[in-house]
């Protein structure tokens, strides 16, 4: 497994892939690595020999009293979770290579950008637009994996993916759970254990939307009450939003049909969480609900 952190290194490593006939797959993450990342690894191994995993702390996706600073970073740790994955290579570039003095070009996302994490996070999605698009120019995969996990920032890439013509494949994977439900994040290692306890209601006020729709209740509102009320239950939680969306434009869902997506953000403490649930009948499984999301973007 190589470590490449000049931009010109990556460059060529990918050119000289693609001359040997070989396609990658990349991993983008921001390090601070967990069974949730892995199991990004794990997929794009699965189709590729050749993988990258980039892993680089993305400045412009912070906004001004973010969590930048104290962000987890131990790349020795990370470069040790990956080595039995056999992958081709980690790419851990430093910020002034990423934004060298005088860069001044961003890629400005549309509707999709804009409601939840996007109007809670002004800035945001422009960042982590502008950094993927530049991640997948200079490793110039063919597919490239996120997570359902951060949905809207998947959907905000697929657009961005389809309008600036990409010729990259973008394979969504399911969210990766502790047992007890919680959504894992590198944002947990923030989480007392107090704190750790209430963000359990996250995962619960999901379950509880999604029990009502499935007893039949197709009213948004009605589902995102059950919700909220499962927020509300538990005093150490700050709801920033629960909704009930269309999954390819975030947008409010005028009625709940299975492939809507369920989400919700609360602060616990200082520590934001976010998690969602793709809405199916019982017993569906979760890559089948992602199917159905697919289904619907196509
Ligand atoms: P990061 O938060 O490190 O996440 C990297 C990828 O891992 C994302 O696609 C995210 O959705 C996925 N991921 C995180 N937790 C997961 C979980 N519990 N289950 C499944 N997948 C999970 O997202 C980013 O970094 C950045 O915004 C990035 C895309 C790298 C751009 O800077």
């Amino acid at each position: 497994m190589e470590l490449i952190r000049s931009l010109d290194e990556v460059r060529r490593f990918s050119h000289q892939a693609r001359g040997q006939g070989r396609s990658l797959g990349l991993v983008p993450t921001m390090g601070a690595l967990h069974e949730g990342h892995l199991s990004l690894v794990r997929k794009a191994r699965s189709e590729y020999d050749s993988v990258v995993v980039s892993i680089f702390v993305n400045p412009t996706q912070f906004g001004p009293r973010e969590d930048l600073g104290r962000y987890p970073r131990d790349l020795q740790r990370d470069l040790g979770l990956l080595t039995p994955f056999k992958i081709d290579a980690v790419f851990a570039p430093d910020a002034r290579a990423m934004y060298p003095s005088g860069f001044d070009t961003f890629v400005d996302p549309g509707a999709a950008a804009q409601p939840l994490e996007g109007a809670l996070r002004p800035g945001h999605f422009r960042g982590v637009a502008t950094v993927v698009l530049k991640l997948l120019n200079l490793v110039q995969p063919s597919t490239a994996y996120f997570g359902q996990k951060d949905f809207q920032q998947a959907m905000v890439i697929r657009r961005l993916i389809e309008d600036f013509n990409l010729e990259v494949r973008l394979v969504l994977c399911p969210i990766v759970r502790q047992p007890d439900g919680l959504a894992m994040s590198s944002r947990n290692a923030y989480l007392s254990t107090d704190e750790r306890v209430a963000a359990l209601a996250l995962f619960r006020a999901l379950r509880r939307g999604e029990a009502a729709f499935c007893c039949g209740e197709t009213r948004t509102e009605a589902i995102v009450d059950e919700m909220k009320r499962a927020i509300a239950a538990e005093p150490r939680l700050q709801l920033d939003y629960a909704v009930v969306a269309e999954a390819q434009t975030l947008a409010p869902a005028a009625v709940a049909t299975a492939g809507s997506v369920a989400l919700v953000a609360a602060r616990v403490g200082s520590t934001r969480l976010l998690d969602n649930l793709i809405l199916a009948p019982p017993g569906t499984n979760d890559a089948d609900r992602l199917r159905q999301v697919e289904i619907r973007n196509s």
